[in-house]
């Protein structure tokens, strides 16, 4: 996801969206009116997910140009062509080309990923699902996969769960950690709190208190001895949610791969005492914007993703860590050099255009960096491909 840092001051949304930001806030009010100061992971859920009127499941446009933020399948092809390959090479291996797509956004990554798959080995055998917690969003990817991939199209269905059967294949979730709810805590003359929504008026706002039992047990867990470390006033996030979610997603691969990609740290990097603002951060008309609390529902809320908790989820779902890479890394090893090797025979303006995208997919001050790939493997022995050039499973 990139967007300017501007990290104050958000633009006023137009006047006709607002009402719909003011509907949610009632209805998050009443709520806390009813049952006292909500969770942080509450207030994310209903801000992203409330049917209707949040951020995802309402239909404003979120991606690209015209939205909040984009993605790097938004960029071009590129992107979805190195992911292609890191799968073709996973399903030869399988015998068998299922591709199961979580978060898939606009459906721009399953176009081009239908697309190269079907002019590899796999021809037009390829069974590609996708799990979309967005009524608006399944809307908005069946249109781009009729106009993008309009002979693949028909290839593509829609779960309203993961499979139920027994499958071997790839998952794959590009930018969708970071979306889900995460908990909000902070450091106090010593002491764990844990960050709370009050309402506040017409408004909300943070309201520390003592941390429920599985954020304690939970922090304690994952970062030991070094909270102490953490300085006076610190502020984080931590995601409790991860291994279920994961479990949910994975209980019924008997072989195969879950490729995960989003910007993020390994803990100790997540988690290092000068973060002391924690990665909570808004996307609101590609400026990122430090204030949650303001119009909900009109901007995206996402916090970065603590990879290390990702590798041990994977861990308790019986799933082993394959590789974890940066994305430029990554793109490098399934074979960003090979796409671009007929760059110099390319029309001068497709030249400047796909240096210019593999770059701000690679750059380390782009998404080169901050952005990871993380493969979680269960019943295949071999090397992954885009963990080849620069596999760092040691920082996690
Ligand atoms: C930031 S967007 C990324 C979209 C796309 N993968 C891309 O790279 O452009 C997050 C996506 O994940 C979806 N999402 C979030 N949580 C989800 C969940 N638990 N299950 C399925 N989809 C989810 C959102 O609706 C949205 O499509």
């Amino acid at each position: 996801m990139t967007a300017d840092a501007s990290r104050d001051i958000l633009p006023e949304p137009p006047d006709d969206l607002k009402p719909l930001s003011r509907t949610l806030s009632g209805l998050l009010r009443e709520r806390i009116r009813q049952n006292g100061p909500m969770p942080f992971s509450e207030y994310m859920e209903a801000a992203l997910y409330e049917p209707g009127l949040g951020y995802y499941s309402a239909g404003l446009q979120k991606l690209g140009p015209g939205g909040d933020f984009t993605t790097a399948p938004e960029l071009g092809e590129l992107f979805g062509a190195c992911v292609a390959r890191q799968i073709e090479q996973v399903t030869s291996e399988l015998g068998q080309v299922s591709i199961l797509e979580v978060g898939a956004g606009s459906g721009r990554l399953a176009a081009v990923l239908l697309r190269r798959l079907a002019n590899g080995k796999a021809g037009a055998n390829i069974q590609y699902r996708i799990l979309e917690r967005s009524a608006h969003l399944r809307q908005v990817q069946a249109e781009t996969l009729a106009s993008e991939a309009p002979q693949l199209a028909g290839q593509v269905s829609w779960l309203e769960q993961p499979p139920e059967e027994a499958w071997n294949g790839v998952i794959v979730a590009n930018e969708v950690v970071d979306a889900l709810p995460v908990e909000r805590f902070c450091k106090h003359e010593g002491q764990l709190l844990q960050m709370n929504v009050m309402a506040d008026g017409e408004a909300f706002d943070w309201l520390p208190g003592p941390p429920r039992s599985t954020l304690s047990e939970t922090l304690r867990q994952r970062l030991g001895q070094a909270f102490e470390d953490l300085p006076e006033g610190y502020c984080s996030e931590i995601n409790l949610t991860l291994a279920p979610w994961l479990e949910g997603l994975t209980s019924r691969l008997e072989k195969g791969c879950v490729l995960l990609i989003d910007y993020g740290y390994p803990r100790q990097d997540y988690y290092h005492p000068q973060r002391r603002e924690g990665s909570l951060i808004c996307h609101y008309r590609h400026r990122a914007v430090d204030a949650p609390f303001r119009w909900p529902g009109l901007q995206d809320i996402t916090a970065f993703v603590d990879f290390t908790a990702l590798a041990e989820a994977g861990h308790a779902c019986g799933l082993d860590c394959a590789g974890f890479t940066s994305q430029a890394m990554f793109l490098l090893g399934a074979g960003l050099d090979d796409e671009l090797a007929g760059l110099a025979g390319l029309p001068v303006d497709d030249q400047m255009r796909l240096a210019a995208e593999a770059r701000q997919l690679t750059m380390p001050g782009e998404m080169g960096e901050k952005f990871k790939a993380m493969a979680l493997t269960r019943g295949l022995d071999m090397p992954l491909r885009g963990f080849e050039a620069l596999d760092q499973r040691h920082r996690l």
